[in-house]
């Protein structure tokens, strides 16, 4: 599992975001007027109450994938209560695939339109199915591959922070169109958690603790 600096490292990046997001979008702006404002064009008309019940769902559950991932990387919790470890682990997949359900909702009124929802699309394919395949090398029962897999599939919980990372710099440091930018947020979120998390196997061997 993750060595101690690294885990401690991803606990704060992990929980800081949690807070931020629960409080953005059930506290400072649970419209999501600011959101919403830049959706123009769409294709289709967007049922305001529906898709923001669904991106509340989205939101609780995108968190409880987030929380349930980090812990399941913690050596101690992994060493000491392996059956909690295995209930946080279905807790994890159901979470996520309530993630991807709500997405494969909202993917079609995407900001940026077509261009931003075939990403969005892709993702909602790939992402249970990584999560699928460490299942399948834990009943296996190999180990490593489990923990590889886990490790890319946990990478896409970031996928909204790297969005709005890409999508603020692009649109402030740049002053690219805010659609613009967010296509270019869905792109290069998708693109980089899809590449790092091998890039990180394959070169920091010291990331985890042996088993
Ligand atoms: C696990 C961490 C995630 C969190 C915390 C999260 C959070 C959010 C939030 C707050 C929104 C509302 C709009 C915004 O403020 O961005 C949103 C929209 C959306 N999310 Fe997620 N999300 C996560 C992961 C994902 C993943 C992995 C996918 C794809 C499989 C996804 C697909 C979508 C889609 C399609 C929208 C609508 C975008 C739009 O209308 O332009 N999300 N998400």
């Amino acid at each position: 599992m993750l060595k101690k600096n690294s885990l401690y490292l991803l606990l704060i990046i992990t929980f800081s975001f949690i807070i931020y997001v629960i409080y953005y979008n059930f506290v400072h702006d649970p419209q999501a007027a600011s959101f919403l404002g830049h959706k123009t064009n769409l294709k289709r008309p967007l049922q305001i109450p529906v898709w923001l019940n669904v991106m509340y769902v989205h939101v609780m559950f995108a968190c409880l994938a987030m929380g349930s991932g980090i812990v399941n990387f913690s050596s101690y919790v992994f060493n000491r209560f392996r059956k909690f470890h295995k209930v946080n682990g279905y807790i994890y997949i159901v979470s996520l695939i309530i993630v991807v359900i709500t997405s494969g909702y909202m993917a079609p009124y995407a900001t940026g339109g077509k261009l931003a929802s075939i990403p969005f699309n892709l993702l909602n394919i790939l992402w249970p199915a990584m999560t699928f395949i460490a299942l399948y090398h834990i009943k296996k029962r190999n180990m490593i591959r489990h923990r590889n897999w886990m490790f890319r599939s946990y990478a896409f919980c970031f996928t909204n922070l790297f969005i709005h990372l890409i999508t603020f710099i692009s649109h402030n440091a740049f002053g690219i169109t805010y659609e613009t930018s967010y296509i270019y947020g869905v792109y290069g979120s998708f693109t980089l958690l899809l590449v790092l998390p091998s890039l990180i196997l394959a070169r920091k061997k010291s990331l985890f603790d042996k088993f």
